[in-house]
């Protein structure tokens, strides 16, 4: 397969372009606005061309797919882009910055018949597949409760725009937290919502402090360094998420998923499961589980779909999480 990169600042050169290449696809062309960053990443992974726009690039080039790995606000256009020059698409997370540019790169996929898959990779680590299987035999029951927790101490990003408004659209919630909100909903069958109660702020991250990841800018930060929200679904399950890019928090950063069910409950990360049998109560670890690098999984899942018939199912979920987001956003 041909692939084109859009975007080659740290997730492409980190992730996309060495999976791809370990799985054996043909990366032609990349993308990036500055043309010396394009230029340093085709360097390094010896492809052959270089462009500066991806009109540019979809134009002279006969892609069979591309990853979108921009900043947030971007995807949407891009996305839509690619998929009306006829190409897969692999845009990394969140899909985009709102429940309408998720519809509408939903629509734009089926329009296209083209696979759109989006880069949630903690759906493809070792210890979530299991979960996911173990869900889906039924082993928890009926889950009827999930707390989603994304929690940074000192974690505002001090390289890229991850504290801009405008490019990333937003921060502890749409680009940090959405991880965990994702992967909580996707292990729960994404039900449909009905009710959010969300709670939205800047409390630290506008004045200068610790960076346990580099140094922010504290006048020009403009996006959340807080969220929390309770989310009710149609099924009777409700769900509490709780995120930060900076908080007074104990000495760990969290990234968790609790899920209760009827029959059991589990946390990840790492995996424990409660149970109850026999008049006993039971916690269970996996005595070894193989080490899988999800960003691996994540390459060889979406190449995989674009041999197939496209299924939307990733593009649907998007637009039931982005419409959660979307609420949590209204009520800041
Ligand atoms: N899956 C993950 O865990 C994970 C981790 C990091 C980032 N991401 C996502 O990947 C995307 C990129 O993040 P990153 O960490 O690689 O950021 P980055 O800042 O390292 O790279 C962004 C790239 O986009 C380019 N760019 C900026 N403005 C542009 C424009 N107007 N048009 C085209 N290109 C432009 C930049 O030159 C840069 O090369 C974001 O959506 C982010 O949320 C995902």
């Amino acid at each position: 397969m041909n692939i084109g990169i859009i975007g080659t600042g740290g997730i492409a050169t980190t992730a996309h372009i060495p999976q791809y290449i370990a799985a054996g696809a043909n990366i032609v062309a990349v993308m990036n606005r500055t043309r010396a960053r394009g230029e340093a990443a085709a360097r390094q992974f010896g492809i052959e061309r270089v462009y500066e726009t991806v009109e540019e690039m979809l134009q002279n080039e006969s892609l069979d797919a591309v990853s979108v790995c921009t900043p947030n606000a971007l995807h949407k256009d891009q996305v839509l882009a690619a998929l009306a020059a006829g190409c897969h698409v692999l845009c990394e997370k969140p899909p985009g910055i709102s429940a309408n540019e998720a519809s509408e790169m939903r629509e734009a996929a089926e329009r296209a018949k083209r696979t759109l898959h989006y880069g949630f990779h903690y759906r493809h680590r070792a210890d979530t597949v299991l979960l996911k299987r173990m869900i889906e035999a039924g082993e928890l029951g009926q889950i009827y409760a999930a707390t989603a927790v994304a929690l940074r101490r000192r974690g505002i990003p001090g390289w890229g725009v991850f504290t801009d408004k405008e490019l990333q659209g937003g921060g502890a919630l749409l680009d940090h937290g959405v991880h965990m909100l994702d992967l909580a909903l996707y292990l729960m069958g994404y039900p449909k919502p009905i009710d959010v109660m969300g709670h939205i702020g800047q409390y630290l991250g506008t004045r200068p402090g610790v960076g346990l990841m580099g140094t922010w800018d504290a006048e020009t930060f403009s996006v959340e360094d807080t969220a929390r929200a309770m989310v009710k679904f149609e099924n009777g399950a409700s769900l509490m998420f709780d995120g930060s890019f900076m908080a007074n928090v104990g000495p760990r950063d969290t990234m968790s998923v609790e899920l209760r069910g009827t029959e059991g409950g589990a946390t990840l990360f790492p995996l424990h499961l409660h149970t109850e049998a026999h008049g006993a109560l039971f916690d269970q670890t996996p005595a070894h589980l193989e080490h899988v690098d999800p960003y691996a999984v994540q390459i060889q899942a979406f190449l995989e779909a674009c041999r197939h018939e496209p299924t939307y199912e990733q593009a649907d979920q998007a637009v039931i999480l982005h419409s959660i987001i979307d609420r949590i956003y209204e009520q800041a």
